[in-house]
């Protein structure tokens, strides 16, 4: 099997491209994520509470901790609303409890008549349960993501395992490379359907997530190397 070290100079090139714009791609996926709280932040890329909003949360818990935190007077109220929401979403406790909260901070907006456009009415209970009774994202959102992840992703990986096998990295470590990163790819995908049932699959689809994309770096890293610095293969 020819050496990517091996290879001409056009294809060395096109390949380092290649392996450029995948990077550029992940450090993309890494500022979406960790913007993910309305506003970008650093921190939230090491933060599987992230992932626990949104994978496992309700839309409410969600919306309340994140794009609509600055309506919300205090943290005390969104706990107030939390525990609502954790008994269960009662149509008595709703009214006990959740609802002055939301009629003062939120009517503003989504009120009996919603005030801005697109967004739905936070009026009655009734109005209140879709966001506070389903988990996560809804299973055709999930579904499209999912899409376009494993396809896309699945073919990059599928390059990139190629590429590595193309290198002089030990055989061992070309095999690491291939399970793991299709392992944690199919990993991260399948708990965030899991993550709806249980928080706990959250935090795998943040940890797989992680893993899935430092090693997709180390790979291009080794890679890269490979082409430019890699042992000259005596014919
Ligand atoms: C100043 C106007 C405004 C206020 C006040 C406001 N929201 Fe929103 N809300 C929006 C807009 C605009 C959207 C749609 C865009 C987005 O998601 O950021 C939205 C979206 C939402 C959504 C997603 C579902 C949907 O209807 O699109 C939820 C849930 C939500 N808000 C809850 C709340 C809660 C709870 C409060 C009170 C703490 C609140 N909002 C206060 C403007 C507001």
């Amino acid at each position: 099997m020819t050496r990517l070290r091996e290879f001409n100079l056009p294809h060395k090139v096109s390949i380092t491209g290649f392996l450029i714009v995948f990077a550029l791609g992940i450090g993309v996926s890494g500022v979406l994520y960790s913007s993910g709280s309305g506003r970008f932040s650093i921190m939230s890329f090491f933060s599987p509470e992230l992932a626990r909003l949104k994978y496992s949360a309700t839309p409410l818990e969600k919306t309340l901790r994140t794009t609509m935190r600055e309506y919300v007077k205090s943290e005390a109220d969104i706990k107030t609303i939390c525990r609502w929401l954790d008994s269960g979403s009662g149509r008595l406790g709703y009214y006990e409890s959740a609802s002055p909260i939301i009629q003062r901070d939120c009517s503003q907006c989504h009120g009996k008549v919603p005030t801005v456009a697109g967004v739905g009415s936070l009026y009655t209970y009734a109005d209140v349960l879709p966001y506070a009774m389903t988990r996560g994202s809804p299973i055709r959102k999930l579904s499209l993501r999912a899409h376009v992840h494993l396809f896309g992703i699945g073919l990059l990986l599928l390059i990139l395992t190629m590429l590595a096998n193309r290198t002089s990295i030990p055989h061992f470590l070309k095999l690491t490379i291939s399970i793991s990163l299709f392992g944690l790819l199919a990993t991260d995908i399948l708990s965030q359907y899991l993550a709806k049932l249980n928080d706990a699959f959250a935090y795998i689809v943040w940890i797989s997530g992680l893993l899935l994309n430092i090693s997709v770096v180390i790979s291009i890293l080794l890679v890269l190397r490979d082409i430019w610095f890699g042992e000259q293969v005596e014919n």
